[in-house]
């Protein structure tokens, strides 16, 4: 561990406080180097040394990588404050426990799996892979892959089928994060036999044994997953960090379209932006909104219009400018802006939300 972080201990010559505790009587020192290393030697216990011990916080925090990943959130994901701040917490938690085992101030290793809460295309995903890069540089993981799974990846349909279904998913996730979309879907009182129990006490003697190894996150809607977590209290007992994803607001959601679109070189024109806007005001109240995924969506599918619209109006060479401008007419050719679509289908993964033009 020590290696992999490459954490700088340091003897700290300068370090007096040590030292006056055990020996206060001791006048103080004009070189303290010269003096700890001469006199506190003889006079200091162990306990005294790990005192005297100093780990640079922020050195590690640059040499690691963990500010990398910390600035790539920062610039790839819109708004989502508090999910960055909290994630910056743990972070900070996760730097400070590694430190306090180094100085032998403690041993355990902290519990990291976590529940990410919130409606689809929130940004659960896309944070669940940036915390386990963050995890990774942490040292808290080995190799820091996210291995993504439902229910159906779990949980066999005839007996003798879940555990070994559910130990080879545990077995791809080893020694990085294993994200359960959905997780609740687990957990179904209704059928006395199902399997998904198996599935249940399977993953919770995992997450006890081999939280060294293995950190689990389980995702989804969080009335459904408060609900999971009473009828499942070894889950909530396990789970040390909880994470609230809000909904975007509209405006989060428009910068959100032009992030996607300079992402890939495009632009949207003034006309485009305003349609975008009452896009997303009418979206919002139509069935299968996915927040942000509604948004990549929408843009996918400007895009294609915006494609054909060139094609056929092409009179001669076109020119850069033409190919990446997204026009009004490519957003308002969307059945959002003439009426509602189909109802919710219940039971999808927040991950893959059936959505309409
Ligand atoms: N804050 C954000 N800024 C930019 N893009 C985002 C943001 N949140 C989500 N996205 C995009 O929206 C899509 C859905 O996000 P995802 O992480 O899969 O949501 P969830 O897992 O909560 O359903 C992804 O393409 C992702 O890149
Ligand atoms: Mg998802």
């Amino acid at each position: 561990m020590v290696a992999q972080w490459g954490i700088r201990i340091s003897c700290a010559a300068k370090s007096h406080s040590g030292a006056q505790q055990v020996a206060p009587s001791r006048p103080p020192a004009r070189d303290g180097a010269t003096a700890h290393s001469e006199k506190a030697s003889a006079l200091t216990d162990t306990t005294d040394q790990t005192q005297s011990q100093k780990i640079d916080l922020a050195e590690i925090f640059q040499s690691s990588g963990v500010k990398e990943v910390l600035e790539e959130l920062d610039r790839e994901l819109i708004g989502l404050k508090p999910v960055k701040d909290r994630i910056r917490e743990t972070a900070a938690f996760l730097l400070v426990q590694k430190a306090r085992v180094e100085l032998g101030l403690s041993q355990e290793t902290p519990t990291l799996h976590m529940s990410f809460t919130g409606n689809p295309g929130t940004g659960k995903t896309t944070v669940a892979l940036k915390m386990a890069g963050l995890l990774h540089r942490l040292g808290y993981v080995r190799k820091g892959h996210l291995v993504s799974v439902t229910r159906d990846d779990l949980v066999g349909q005839y007996i003798g089928h879940t555990a070994p279904k559910t130990k080879e998913v545990l077995k791809k996730a080893m020694g990085g994060v294993l994200f359960i979309d959905e997780a609740y879907y687990l957990y179904r009182p209704e059928n006395e036999r199902d399997y998904g129990q198996e599935a249940i006490e399977i993953l919770l003697q995992v997450m006890e044994n081999n939280r060294d190894d293995l950190v689990v996150i389980l995702a989804g809607y969080a009335d459904r997953m408060e609900t999971f977590f009473r009828s499942n209290p070894g889950f909530r007992s396990r789970i040390a960090h909880h994470i609230e994803f809000p909904d975007y607001t509209d405006e989060e959601l428009l910068a959100i379209a032009e992030h996607i679109a300079e992402e890939q070189n495009y632009h949207l024109s003034p006309d485009a932006e305003a349609a975008l806007s009452e896009y997303i005001t009418l979206r919002r109240k139509q069935p299968h909104f996915a927040n942000a995924r509604s948004i990549r969506n929408a843009f996918d599918r400007a895009r294609l219009r915006q494609a054909s619209r060139v094609f056929s109006n092409a009179k001669g060479p076109v020119d850069a400018h033409t190919l990446s401008t997204i026009e009004a007419a490519d957003i308002r050719a969307s059945r959002v802006f003439r009426g509602g679509l189909d109802s919710d289908p219940k039971g999808m993964p927040t991950g893959s939300v059936k959505e309409d033009t």
